[in-house]
């Protein structure tokens, strides 16, 4: 029974394949096949039955759009043709080689086809251009298309015009490929309109045709256009208005555009003004223009929402048109900050030469500052030794204060610098101490702040390096070296500087700062000194962590799956390939392929080369796999293929069949043909179900035709 069923199942498929050959058969495909023996390699058709067909050496003509009659012969082994080709043709082969020896002289030819094959415009007013609709010109040949001229013919072809579209005249546009025409359509009278498109080139006909489509709207009518669609007024602060925008308001139509109603509404509508020329009961003559002007003036903070609506006679857009009108306001803030917020000078001789130090002032508001005075206040021994502020500071803007420190009596001295600004009040608590002692002098070679080059999260930008020196005439002793402000992880600190470490009277040390990102954005941390005698140097560190893009890898395959069909236990193992096509835009590295049931990868000279495999976006290579059934029956398996932590997998599967000494010529499996014999194959099932349905169906017909 289960002979029977394989036997019809035999039938049917070549009954498939005969139909297929009649349909989708290429030659040319068949004439490479012939020249160049099977995809996966092996011996040429040429080598034994000369270099074409036609010469019928060794009665290959048999076979002229028959491939039953090649895939007997290698049944057969005549020739010695199945030991050599055997389940390595897939059916869709088979048909092309036989459609090549039915047409030895078959050349490449472009195909030509022209689709939609009627563009139909919807209406328009008389002399006004419709917005342009396309057709695409395929070549679905397998010879470059040469198109000689695009142009419109017909009886109102002066009511339509070619423009845009990437089809040219005099372009060649390759096998497979297409471009496009586009038409657009202006009528010179009412009623239907009708003309044709056409397209001259060297496929077979010599030229493909549109028949272009229109109605012209014999009464005028006005069309309204905006400049815009959307007004975004930005951040704005509450109690400032913003700039005025301004949208112009076009007529592009045929007659006078009236307004019915120009109005604002929404959320935020009591916080816009609307000027401008447009107005309920003036015109706007066919092409001319009017503009609407529109300014918010918030005065609550959040988000500003609202939308300008024109209600008018025109044609388009059911007449109304609008703009949508957003923002955010926020109340205005102003803010000052002091790097760092406290200056400690330590000890200090008496007489010595003074101590400075630099504070840097930003603005950190929503609001231009405006300073009213910067200077110290508490104690003479501290002055302020220079400043680089003015009275204005803008937003995000900095400038810096150097105070000095010069004890005239011994003890601590306690001071501040103070900013009187339009921001709160600002003070800095400024200490030292006065003595008679010799004392160390510590400074950093630069005040910061240190800009680092902006740098990928998780890689390092190149060290900086500050130095310390000790002008005094003591040595000093750092008592600790930290990291704080903002984002400390992100900053490394190393370097001969470290706390205890001690530098003599003249001597440095060096402080060695790295910018390491743990996120994307602006990263700041702030360095701090302090030695054993009190002093405080600060260092600001700013960053920028650049965020790592991650491409995931992106591999196409082909097939992702196939099954080898039945193979004999012990003959020869069948292969196929399958193509790995890197489909992302990064180069991709595939570390190794791992295999689960009886198949395993084969080395193929024009296959992927040993893992890893590399390949560049749009590169592939073919993966080949065999087939070697040790078990009768069902052999399911996998083949992963894998680049980092992802993993591609393609389902593999095959019937181990035991060798039987009467059994016919093992032509089954392999190749692609992958249900020669295997009736539990869905796809086999199916195909003969489709084919035992079409021959009642044609007697049916037939039937019914002879009645
Ligand atoms: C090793 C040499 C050799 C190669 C390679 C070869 N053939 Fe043949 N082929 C033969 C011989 C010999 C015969 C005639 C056998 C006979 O008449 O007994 C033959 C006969 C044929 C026939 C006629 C069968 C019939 O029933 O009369 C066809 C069709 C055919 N070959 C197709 C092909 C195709 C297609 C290829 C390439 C895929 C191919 N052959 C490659 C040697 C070869």
């Amino acid at each position: 029974m289960n002979r029977l069923i394989a036997r019809v199942a035999s039938a049917v498929l070549l009954f498939g394949l005969v139909g297929q050959a009649a349909q989708a058969a290429d030659a040319l495909n068949g004439k490479s096949l012939y020249l160049n023996g099977p995809v996966s390699g092996g011996a040429t058709c040429a080598s034994c039955h000369g270099p074409t067909p036609a010469n019928n050496v060794n009665g290959i003509l048999a076979a002229a759009n028959q491939p039953s009659v090649i895939s007997n012969a290698f049944a057969a082994n005549l020739g010695g043709m199945g030991s050599l080709f055997n389940g390595k043709f897939s059916a869709a082969e088979l048909a092309d080689l036989a459609a090549f020896i039915g047409n030895p002289n078959v050349t490449a030819a472009p195909a030509a086809s022209l689709a939609p094959t009627t563009l139909t415009f919807s209406g328009a007013n008389i002399g006004q251009a419709s917005a342009p609709l396309s057709a695409t010109l395929t070549n679905s040949g397998n010879a470059a298309l040469n198109i000689g001229t695009i142009s419109i013919g017909g009886a109102a072809a002066g009511d339509f015009a070619l423009g845009g579209g990437s089809c040219a005249n005099g372009a060649s546009i390759a096998a497979g490929a297409n471009c496009t025409v586009q038409a657009t359509f202006t009528p010179t009278a009412a009623g239907a309109r009708a003309a044709t498109l056409i397209i001259t080139h060297n496929a077979t006909g010599g030229s493909s045709t549109v028949s272009l489509n229109g109605t012209g709207n014999a009464t005028p009518q006005a069309t309204i256009g905006l400049s815009a669609s959307s007004v975004d007024f930005g951040k704005l602060l509450t109690g400032i208005p913003s700039a005025v925008s301004s949208i112009t308001v076009n007529n592009s139509g045929q007659a006078a555009l009236n307004f019915s109603a120009i109005s604002v509404s929404g959320a935020s509508a009591s916080i816009i003004t609307r000027a401008g020329t447009c107005a309920v009961g003036t015109s706007v003559a066919a092409g001319s223009s009017c503009t609407v002007t529109v300014q918010a003036a918030p005065t609550s903070a959040g988000a500003i929402a609202a939308s300008l609506t024109l209600a008018s006679n025109a044609s388009n857009g059911g007449g109304t048109v609008t703009v949508s009108l957003t923002g955010t306001a926020a109340a205005p803030a102003p803010a000052l900050s002091a790097t760092p917020s406290a200056v400690a000078f330590g000890s200090q001789t008496i007489g010595a030469a003074a101590a400075t130090q630099t504070i840097t002032l930003a603005n950190t508001g929503n609001v231009a500052l405006s300073i009213g005075s910067v200077g110290v206040t508490g104690s003479t021994a501290v002055k302020l030794s220079g400043s680089t502020c003015g009275t204005t500071l803008a937003v995000g803007a900095s400038c810096a204060a150097t105070v000095s420190f010069t004890p005239t009596t011994e003890g601590a001295v306690t001071a501040a610098l103070a900013v009187a600004s339009n921001a709160p009040a600002l003070q800095v608590g400024i200490t030292g101490t006065g003595t008679t002692q010799a004392t160390a002098k510590p400074a950093l070679s630069e005040t910061g702040p240190i800009a680092f080059a902006d740098t990928q999260v998780g890689s390092s930008a190149a060290d900086h390096t500050t130095t310390l020196g000790n002008s005094g005439n003591a040595a000093l002793k750092i008592a600790t070296l930290t990291l704080g402000g903002t984002n400390p992880g992100d900053f490394v600190v190393g370097g001969t500087c470290a706390a205890n470490v001690s530098v003599s009277s003249g001597a440095t040390c060096t402080i060695t700062t790295a910018f390491k990102p743990t996120a994307a954005g602006a990263r700041s941390a702030d360095l701090l000194l302090v030695t054993d005698s009190g002093a405080q140097l600060h260092l600001t560190l700013n960053g920028n962590g650049v965020a790592v893009v991650v491409t995931t890898p992106s591999l196409g395959i082909s097939p992702q799956s196939f099954d080898f069909g039945s193979v004999v236990i012990g003959g020869t193992a069948p292969t196929r390939r399958f193509t790995l096509t890197n489909s992302g835009a990064a180069a991709v590295t595939l570390s190794g392929a791992t295999f689960s049931g009886p198949f395993a990868a084969v080395a193929d000279s024009t296959g992927c080369t040993a893992f890893p495999v590399t390949l560049q976006p749009g590169a592939s290579c073919d993966l080949v796999v065999s087939y070697t059934p040790t078990n009768a029956g069902a052999s399911n398996g996998s083949v992963a293929i894998q680049s980092g932590s992802t993993t591609w997998n393609i389902a593999l599967s095959g019937q181990g069949a035991a060798s039987t000494p009467n059994a016919a010529p093992s032509n089954h499996g392999g190749g692609g043909c992958s249900a020669s014999q295997d009736v539990t194959d869905p796809t086999l099932v199916a195909l003969l179900v489709l084919s035992l349905v079409v021959i009642g169906w044609r007697r049916r017909s037939r039937n019914g035709g002879a009645k």
